[in-house]
């Protein structure tokens, strides 16, 4: 649901004075706050104009997600988000391979993605012709892709998966073996995770890694715990085998916020990205967050000016476009997704209800 109205400094200020994360990348005062505000009515009375609504992945700059956002949320929401809207331009405020993913499901749609550097360590560590490649070599397979790949490799995969629904979508699969990429960390705990619940399966995996998430280890963890003995210690499966094995709760980022939403606790080590750390302490003030957060610099790379700039006039490089053919390709694997996750009921966006 778009946002209707144009917000002032004092609003948006109540949104973001409790963040404390990222040092000054994420910190506001009132004064920023006015200086942020014309831009972003700029940004809301243009969308109204071009028909258009801004789709923001939880790691984005503060600003953006309480400023400007219509959506908020991890991949595979923002996914269904960008098929329910009836808008005519979807501006993904996130990385290419999310804006690749809304084109794929809306070939009718405007996507642009104001990103000045899209990239994903992820999505970039493999390409079509390497999986072309491992086809013929592991011919009984299934192919499983993380979101977390370009359009041509979703192209050449089965079913696409989301840290939201992996667990759930490889345990369903009826073949017992199964090849996922890109994230060797990720193929991991998948293959940990599948002997907990007794499912037998053969996991082979790519050597793919999230350069924010793999820097995270269970040191860390010990570290905390022993100076807050109620802490719960939040993490995403992009994290080595060790981090989630001495995690509280694993998910994909809108599950980490939902969990820490119920959670009793008062303390919580979150370990990705400081957008979700920004929004922990945005929404839910009264807990409190220990330990550090690292910064995803393509993420980070989304601006209010540069999402004003992408509504005014789209450079080539911010269009989505994708060749028809690749498109029904990849579109098959995201089908397959849905399918396994239908009965599954998709939240609606935190910010905007
Ligand atoms: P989510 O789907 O959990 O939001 O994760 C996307 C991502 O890029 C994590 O690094
Ligand atoms: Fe990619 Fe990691 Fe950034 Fe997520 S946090 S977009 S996986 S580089």
């Amino acid at each position: 649901m778009p946002n209707k109205s144009l917000i002032t400094a004092e609003e948006l200020y109540t949104r973001l004075k409790n963040i404390k994360v990222g040092a000054s990348v994420c910190q506001y005062s009132l004064k920023k706050c006015a200086e942020l505000v014309p831009v972003i009515n700029e940004i809301q009375r243009l969308k109204k104009e071009k028909d258009a609504v801004i789709l923001v992945h939880s790691y984005v700059s503060p600003e953006i997600v309480y400023g400007v956002a219509d959506f908020v949320g991890d991949s595979y929401k923002l996914s269904r988000d960008a098929m329910a809207t009836k808008a005519k331009t979807l501006v993904f405020v996130a990385v290419r391979f999310m804006g690749e993913t809304a084109k794929i499901l809306n070939p009718d749609k405007e996507v642009l993605v104001p990103a000045t550097d899209p990239g994903c360590t992820l999505a970039d560590s493999i390409t079509a012709e390497d999986v072309r490649r491992l086809r013929t070599e592991f011919p009984e397979h299934t192919f499983v892709c993380y979101v977390n790949t370009s359009v041509d490799v979703k192209a050449e995969c089965d079913v696409c998966v989301t840290s939201a629904n992996v667990y759930q979508i490889v345990e369903q699969l009826k073949s017992n073996k199964v090849y996922f990429l890109p994230d060797k960390f990720m193929g991991e705990n998948l293959m940990n995770e599948m002997k907990k619940r007794k499912v037998a399966k053969e996991i082979l995996f790519w050597k793919g890694t999230c350069y924010v998430h793999e820097e995270y280890d269970a040191a860390a963890i010990f570290k905390v715990r022993s100076e807050y003995p109620d802490v719960k210690i939040v993490s995403h499966p992009e994290c080595n085998a060790e981090v989630v094995r001495n995690s509280d709760f694993v998910g994909g980022t809108e599950q980490m916020l939902d969990y820490m939403r119920k959670a009793k606790a008062s303390h919580f080590l979150m370990l990705t990205e400081c957008g979700l750390s920004a929004r922990l302490q945005s929404e839910f003030p009264d807990k409190n967050l220990v330990g550090s957060c690292t910064l995803c610099k393509y993420m980070k790379s989304n601006t209010l000016e540069g999402i004003l700039q992408t509504l005014k006039a789209p450079t080539s490089l911010q269009r989505v476009h994708i060749e028809e053919p690749v498109r029904l390709r990849a579109l098959k694997s995201l089908d397959a997704m849905f399918e396994y996750t239908k009965h599954i009921p998709v939240k609606k966006s935190a910010v905007c209800e």
